[in-house]
């Protein structure tokens, strides 16, 4: 019986109102009514539909007996529903569960479950509505991004994630013993798109970074999503616009495509930037928190909490420039009638503070190797970076953005464990 049907999704199933299908998935939610019928509300992963069984059909005590998650597959007629949340019915005429589901399913997590629970069972989490979104919307955004790079002609190119080479310095390198050598999981993967641009001309790449970070913020995973992008024979003005262009492709295409998941987590605020975005110096931001009885030592970094205060002010994203070089990685290049700042730049945006960090690079050779001297690094072990510098070397600058914050910032989650898959905290490598 089962097998004759049209197995469709439940993200197609309007396009098949008025037809006997078959979709198959998982027991999302059941309602008794009386001892005759039943409700359900079943999951295929893209998307979830209603189900009325009545007890005169094959499989019916099969289903009535099973609990929560079984697995099954459902045939019968759909209809469009205005009043059910999901605006489609599927009227049962068979059912059949393939594999059940046990009575603990309804123990192990609970609307009031502490956050280290709900981390323990994340692979049970994940089957929920909002954050089985998150994961389907990730997937969207990644390909925003691509389509982004593919119209500006960038290629897209798989740097190695094990590396000798330190991108950010040494404070959040994760070691990893290779043979009888030490390794370090990347940090960015800046350093490789930068030596592969004269083979390949702009590239991109978009794979996981690693940080050791020894506290636990609202933003900071030690292992994340990065977007980096680096372009060849530009000039600062350009890249501060190319993420502009990012900025405003994602969002445009979130709009249009994603409206429903924006619904979900009640985004009703979401707007396409206006060109240019608002910049602001490092010099500037110091005034603008000094006039609110907040202190920077000048030269420090500004904090997270501080970060978001100056956002949230303007509620738009904001261009932060001209940090103090000390406070930047050794590949920076300098502005040139001002040495002491970088030509580097980051996004912040409301809610979270930074998404973006990048900036021009020193393209000089003298310059790279001396800078590379300060920080005591093996020039051994960076010769397949600089020999760009000393083979056709070009103006070039690129930038990279955080995937897991760029959807805290998109769905306006409170925490960026919500917006991974599986997270990775300092204490916690499970699951
Ligand atoms: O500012 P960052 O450290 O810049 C770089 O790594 C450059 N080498 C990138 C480049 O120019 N190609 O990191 C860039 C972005 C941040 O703005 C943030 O969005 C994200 O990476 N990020 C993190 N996201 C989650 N958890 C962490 N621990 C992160 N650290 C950085």
């Amino acid at each position: 019986m089962i097998s004759m049907e049209k197995v469709v999704r439940v993200s197609d199933i309007k396009n098949h109102v008025g037809e006997n299908v078959q979709i198959r998935g998982w027991m999302h939610l059941k309602r008794e009514h009386g001892k005759h019928m039943l409700f359900l509300v079943v999951r295929d992963g893209t998307g979830f539909v209603q189900v009325v069984l009545r007890d005169n059909i094959q499989g019916y005590n099969e289903v009535f007996n099973s609990y929560r998650e079984a697995s099954v597959i459902i045939t019968g007629e759909v209809s469009e529903d205005k009043r059910s949340p999901y605006g489609y019915e599927i009227r049962a005429n068979g059912v059949k569960v393939v594999s059940p589901s046990q009575p603990t399913i309804e123990e192990e997590i609970q609307p009031d479950s502490s956050v280290e629970l709900l981390l323990d069972k994340r692979h049970l989490v994940v089957r929920g509505e909002k954050a089985s979104a998150v994961l389907r919307y990730t997937d969207k955004l990644l390909r925003y991004l691509r389509e982004f790079c593919v119209e500006r002609d960038l290629t897209e190119v798989i740097p190695p994630v094990l590396t000798k080479a330190a991108c950010e310095g040494g404070a959040t390198l994760f070691p990893v013993k290779y043979f009888d050598d030490t390794a370090y999981l990347t940090q960015s993967s800046q350093l490789y798109l930068e030596a592969v641009l004269p083979a390949l001309g702009d590239v991109y790449c978009i794979q996981k970074s690693f940080r050791a970070e020894h506290h636990r913020t609202r933003r900071h995973l030690l292992e994340y999503y990065h977007f980096e992008p680096e372009l060849a024979f530009i000039d600062f003005g350009d890249l501060i616009r190319f993420a502009e262009d990012t900025i405003i492709h994602i969002v445009k295409r979130t709009l249009e495509e994603d409206y429903k998941t924006l619904e979900l987590f009640g985004v009703t605020d979401l707007k396409v930037p206006r060109q240019p975005f608002r910049r602001m110096t490092y010099a500037e931001a110091l005034d603008f928190f000094k006039s609110r009885g907040v202190s920077i030592e000048p030269g420090m970094d500004i904090e997270e909490s501080k970060e978001r205060l100056l956002v949230d002010h303007f509620g738009e994203p904001v261009f932060l420039t001209e940090f103090p070089s000390v406070q930047k990685a050794f590949y920076f290049k300098r502005k040139e009638s001002d040495e002491s700042l970088a030509q580097a730049v980051d996004l912040l945006v409301p809610t979270v503070g930074e998404i973006i960090g990048g900036g021009m690079r020193e393209d000089d050779y003298d310059k790279i190797i001396s800078r590379l001297r300060e920080i005591n690094a093996n020039l051994d072990d960076y010769r397949w970076y600089t020999d760009f510098r000393k083979y056709g070397s070009v103006p070039h600058g690129g930038y990279g953005l955080g995937i897991e914050r760029t959807i805290e910032w998109i769905l306006r989650l409170e925490h960026i464990r919500d917006a991974t898959l599986f997270p990775r905290f300092i204490n916690r490598l499970l699951p």
